[in-house]
């Protein structure tokens, strides 16, 4: 995907004029007649992501012109590598409003497509542009694409192995250590919750839990936890067809905090990361955990399965008490934890949260800067004893009265979470909508933030 991002060519390149509404004008008025005359006749008005190819004397395209509205969102460019034709581009110039490197991120993030199945050309537009940071801004782009390539892929052929697959190839290319804990195993090494969840998928789906480490042990231990459910049946408590449809994508956070952490590896952030992905498959079968069943987690912790679509909560607890085992200067969780963060603020705008003020003005000044948007809600204390059980420590289930859905789930795994800083995001993961940039299927959201809050918090 990167590979849009030139930073040489060999071929002649069509000149991108980037302009922002206030600047066509003077744009325009040194430019020569027919210029004026055709982004006239062509109702250019330099509009958010209005693409105007205009051609020279032998009808082939002379130069781009793009429209950057008010000039403040870079993420436009997501629109241009959608919009134009495969070939060589360069950027020529951009209001002075935005940045090179944010525009160059944007222009591979909106070249992305999911090429697995579908036969198509992979021509695309390529783009040069002297002066940015080609290099980092290519590993942001291969990452994102990583984290929606796997969350694109059906589960038929992205199970909790492939998952496995996928993070020791990422080990082995970075010179991380990987450990694997595999089925029944999972019972002998203390991680209760995982089998429950995931001891219904057929034996070569088996529940694991995925541990990847790197870096000096000496520097700051810095934990990523991801939901990797890589099909969410709902269980016993059967989803209906609607919701079910979509839930190969409940590997979501998986998919981004390996993206992540490939970014902090490439990057060679001085910090002791560790990724942790319990993968499973919320599958039916004989065996499969019940409603009204008593699990016991890793911390100890009785947990009432009050419904079995509650999973993704049951596998964090007992990833996010092994987090706690590493002590931590930080841990991120990103996971597709529930239908409620989406019905609260919709499905670009993933919900974070966090007791530590510092971390929550660290996380909303940097996903602002990375144009990469989130949004904090409460771990509102309230609401808290709607988890409480009749029979166990907890349940997975709140009780109706308390609503914010989103906010509960947050509360569950806060039991379970290391007490110093740490920070829980309930994703997405995914564009509803097509529109150009943004193709429908998975979006990376909230990895481009965090990457710039590690790079800054760890230098
Ligand atoms: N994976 C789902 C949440 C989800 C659904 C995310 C749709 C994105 C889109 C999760 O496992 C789930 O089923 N959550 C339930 C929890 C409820 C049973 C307490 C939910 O949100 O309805
Ligand atoms: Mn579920
Ligand atoms: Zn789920």
């Amino acid at each position: 995907m990167s590979d849009v991002i030139l930073k040489t060519s060999d071929q002649t390149t069509v000149p991108v004029f980037a302009l922002s509404e206030a600047e066509l004008e003077s744009y325009l008025a040194s430019a020569p007649d027919f210029l004026r005359v055709f982004a006239a006749s062509n109702a250019f008005k330099a509009k958010m992501g209005q693409v105007l190819s205009v051609p020279g004397p032998s009808g082939a395209v002379e130069r781009i012109l793009f429209g950057v509205g008010g000039g403040t969102d870079p993420t436009i460019f997501r629109a241009l590598a959608a919009k134009l034709t495969a070939g060589d581009y360069e950027l020529q110039t951009f209001p002075s409003t935005l940045n090179l490197d944010d525009i160059v991120l944007a222009f591979g993030l909106g070249s992305y497509g999911f090429d697995r199945y579908k036969h198509r050309s992979g021509a695309r537009p390529k783009l040069l542009a002297q002066g940015a940071n080609i290099d980092e801004v290519a590993q942001i782009v291969e990452a994102c694409a990583l984290a929606r390539d796997m969350t694109n892929t059906p589960a038929s052929d992205l199970g909790p192995f492939q998952i496995e697959t996928i993070a020791r190839d990422m080990a082995a290319a970075f010179k991380a250590d990987i450990s694997v804990i595999i089925g029944d195993d999972l019972l002998t090494q203390n991680y209760p919750a995982v089998h429950a969840v995931g001891r219904a998928a057929a034996a070569d789906r088996a529940p694991r839990m995925i541990e990847m480490t790197w870096g000096a042990a000496d520097h700051p231990s810095v934990v990523l936890v991801g939901k990797g459910v890589t099909f969410d049946t709902g269980g016993l408590d059967i989803k209906p067809s609607a919701g079910m449809r979509q839930m190969k994508k409940d590997m979501g956070g998986a998919a981004h905090v390996l993206a992540l952490g490939r970014m902090v590896m490439a990057a060679n952030l001085p910090v002791r990361l560790t990724i942790l992905v319990p993968a499973v498959e919320n599958a039916i079968s004989g065996d499969a955990m019940r409603p009204g069943d008593v699990l016991n987690s890793r911390k100890g912790l009785t947990i009432e399965v009050g419904n079995t679509d509650a999973e993704g909560r049951l596998i964090l607890a007992d990833a996010l008490t092994r987090a706690t085992e590493l002590n931590p200067v930080l841990t991120l969780d990103m996971a597709t934890l529930t239908g409620a963060a989406r019905v609260a603020l919709g499905p670009q705008l993933p919900p974070y949260f966090t007791d530590d003020e510092a971390l929550a003005a660290d996380i909303a000044a940097c996903a602002l800067e990375a144009h990469d948007p989130v949004w904090r809600l409460p771990l509102w204390k309230g609401y808290v004893d709607a988890l409480d059980s009749d029979i166990a420590d907890i349940k997975n289930d709140p009780d109706g009265w308390a609503q914010a859905g989103s906010v509960t789930a947050a509360l569950f795994l806060q039991k379970f979470a290391p007490t110093t800083s740490w920070a829980h995001f309930d994703i997405f993961a995914w564009n509803p909508r097509n529109r150009p940039g943004w193709t429908s299927g998975a979006e990376a959201q909230a990895i481009r933030g965090l990457y710039r809050l590690l790079s800054r918090r760890f230098a």
